[in-house]
């Protein structure tokens, strides 16, 4: 899918993000899988990452992001009438998480659903809240993208154990006057799924169900490294622009040899480009917002910026999305 945005200019008016207070080093799962520091940091980039605590669930973590995202746009949290969760490991399939989030942060008129687009899930989310604020179907959005992978990874699978964290983002999406979306394509691969899966957590009988994340990290290496790259110039050529336009490049954060090869066959400078992989390791769906926010802090995401954010993951997914920020937007 691809589009441009319709005329309605719907921007992004608070932003807040979360991550557990567990720090946890390589040298720490050192101590677990058959690994080091200098491995982990050589092939991924990551020096540490976040791990929930065992009583703590994704609203746990979406929820402060949550409350920053709405005490920066202002305004009550009842005039929030959709709520969208970007997720993978929610605190459960039913209620949701966006359901139980609504309840809690007091949005009695929202409509509230997950959605399940892997670690492209906070693209999925923002796109799919454009277009329903675009058409009016609602005026004010929450939109949290935010994952607990820790709890579904293998401790003994040193393949995977290095490679995630936790965190949360989420945004206040609303009609902005100037500036906004400009534009998104997302796509998906399902017969490449079996790359990246959690075939143990569905209605599909497996005769060996597996509760933990499976990965063919040379697959997904590939697959990451083209569509990223294919993503954003897809959109770029539909909305007529360059490389050159945008000004800030926050792309999943996965792997930094992943986001090295997509900068450079780009032909994004490195100083567009914003990389926290080494402090959060993939978050999956708190990754872009989660990246977004460092962007605004140091000063890159400012009035004017054009904002290019790709993602990729489990699906297979991926998905683009460009943003030009105005000062009505979050700081
Ligand atoms: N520590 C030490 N050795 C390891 C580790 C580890 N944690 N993991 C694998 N190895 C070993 C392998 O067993 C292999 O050993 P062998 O040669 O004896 O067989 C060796 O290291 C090299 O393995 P490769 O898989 O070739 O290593 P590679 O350089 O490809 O890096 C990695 C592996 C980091 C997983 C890479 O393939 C990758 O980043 N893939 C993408 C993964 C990813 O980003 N997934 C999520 C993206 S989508 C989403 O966000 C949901």
């Amino acid at each position: 899918m691809i589009g441009k945005a319709n005329g309605a200019r719907i921007g992004i008016t608070g932003l807040g993000v979360h991550v557990p207070a567990k720090v946890v080093t390589n040298h720490d799962l050192a101590k677990l899988v058959d690994t080091s520091h200098e491995w982990i940091v050589e092939r991924t980039g990551i020096h540490e990452r976040r791990f929930a605590e065992q009583g703590e669930a994704l609203t746990d973590i979406a929820r402060p992001a949550a409350i920053r995202a709405l005490e920066q746009a202002g305004g009550e949290p009842s005039s929030i009438d959709l709520v969208l969760c970007a997720t993978v490991t929610p605190d459960m399939m039913f209620p949701t998480s966006s359901a139980l989030l609504a309840d809690e942060l007091g949005m009695p008129d929202a409509a509230a659903f997950d959605l399940l687009a892997g670690c492209t899930g906070f693209v999925y989310a923002i796109a799919q809240a454009y277009g329903m604020l675009a058409s009016g179907l609602c005026r004010r959005a929450l939109v949290v993208g935010g994952d607990v992978l820790s709890k579904i990874l293998d401790l003994d699978d040193r393949s995977t154990l290095v490679l995630f964290g936790d965190g949360a983002g989420a945004v206040v999406m609303e009609p902005v006057e100037r500036g906004g979306f400009l534009g998104f394509e997302l796509g998906a691969d399902g017969g490449g799924g079996e790359s990246l899966w959690l075939p143990g957590s569905g209605s599909r009988h497996f005769d060996e169900p597996d509760k933990f994340v499976k990965m063919n990290g040379r697959e997904v290496y590939k697959f990451a490294t083209r569509v990223l790259v294919s993503s954003a110039e897809k959109l770029l050529d539909e909305l007529g622009l360059t490389v050159d336009d945008v000004d800030v490049y926050i792309p999943h954060q996965a792997n930094i040899r992943i986001i090295d090869h997509a900068a450079r066959k780009l032909g994004v400078p490195p100083e567009k480009v914003v990389i926290n992989v080494q402090r959060y390791g993939n978050t999956s769906s708190g990754s872009i917002p989660l990246a977004l926010a460092d962007a605004i802090a140091d000063g890159r995401v400012r009035p004017g910026a054009k904002v290019l954010m790709t993602g990729m993951g489990a699906g297979l997914t991926w998905g683009s999305s460009l943003i030009e920020w105005t000062e009505e937007m979050a700081a």
